[in-house]
């Protein structure tokens, strides 16, 4: 078809704000939001993150109020992610299935006394570590990926054990789904969801999350480049979807979110599965910082930010903005 002018004028559908509206390809709802929550020992505890302003560590009886308040708000889901006493750290994650430590506690705690939300529950072994890597270490430092997988296949049967609907990986080794899958299975776990991390770059916009659960310092100079994915790649992240999807992953999703939507339209075009964005803590930090000095409209760019992950493919967006925005929105 030739578009000529002036029979087509492309500013005609852009007029005022009803044609627009109508005319709108994709949508942003409380229904694509997932909020992360920071979780800590104790009672009535809450602690603030340096380089994420306006998000706190909470203790469990704290996180199950917040999280009616975000229930009331129109929230759908939370992601969980505990910060875990050095006195608990090891060099293999042992803390990580505890079946009374402090993630599996709040599983059920949550389960048992909010309705209706979906908790995701990250398996990894970073804030396990006393070396602050995802992985169990051998000799010469390497990460060992099936001594790995063995310790994340109990971490999330201790997750399922306590009525988690969503178990998240976000560790990056290879055959992690299946084996989860398999152990799922076998105990009767058919329902409960994976949500794979499938492409997961090594990124640096995840410095202020690793301050949150307190990994930071252990990792120290060290990086996660051999198991993460190479943020130069995109072939890659077509392997991992189409390997987690064979492995009995549900969900699949990429990360970090905003310099990566090309991965995502991709992954939408090819693939029928649901995608999950994770809009991480770097993006969170530059869009307060730029808001605290009024350099940027902050309402106005979260709200484009995750517009735009919408429109790249996305079905939901875990975002430290979740509860901010659902404000907005009402
Ligand atoms: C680690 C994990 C990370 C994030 C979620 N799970 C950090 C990392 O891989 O080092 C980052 C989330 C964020 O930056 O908001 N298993």
């Amino acid at each position: 078809m030739k578009r000529k002018f002036p029979n087509t004028r492309l500013r005609r559908l852009r007029t005022n704000s009803p044609i627009r509206n109508l005319i709108r390809e994709s949508t942003l709802s409380q229904n694509d939001l997932i909020q992360p929550i920071f979780l800590i020992e104790g009672n009535n505890k809450s602690q603030k993150i340096k380089s994420m302003p306006e998000i706190t560590r909470m203790s469990i009886d704290l996180a199950v109020k917040e999280i009616r308040i975000l229930k009331k708000l129109g929230l759908q889901g939370v992601a969980l992610f505990p910060c875990i006493q050095n006195k608990f750290k090891d060099k293999t994650g042992s803390e990580s299935f505890n079946p009374n430590g402090l993630m599996q506690r709040a599983i059920e705690k949550i389960k048992s006394t909010v309705k209706d939300i979906a908790i995701i529950s990250d398996v990894a072994l970073d804030p396990y570590t006393t070396h602050g890597q995802d992985g169990i270490l051998g000799k010469n430092g390497e990460i060992l990926n099936d001594e790995t997988v063995e310790v994340l296949v109990k971490q999330a049967l201790s997750h399922a054990n306590c009525g988690v609907d969503i178990i998240a990986p976000s560790d990056m080794m290879d055959g992690r789904i299946k084996s989860i899958r398999k152990e799922l299975e076998k105990n009767k776990f058919a329902d409960t969801k994976i949500l794979s991390y499938s492409a997961k770059y090594s990124s640096n916009y995840y410095g202020p999350f690793r301050d949150a659960v307190g990994s930071v310092k252990n990792l120290g100079k060290s990086n996660k480049d051999t198991y993460q994915m190479d943020y130069a790649n995109s072939k890659d992240s077509m392997h991992e979807v189409e390997m987690d999807i064979n492995e009995g992953a549900d969900i699949v999703m990429v990360k970090p979110g905003m310099p990566y939507l090309d991965i995502v339209s991709k992954i939408s075009e090819k693939y029928h599965v649901p995608i999950f964005i994770y809009q991480v803590s770097g993006e969170y930090a530059m869009i307060k910082a730029a808001a605290k000095n009024n350099w940027l409209d902050e309402k106005k760019v979260v709200i484009e930010s995750l517009q735009c992950m919408k429109r790249s493919g996305a079905n939901a967006i875990i975002t430290y903005y979740a509860k901010d925005v659902l404000k907005w929105m009402k």
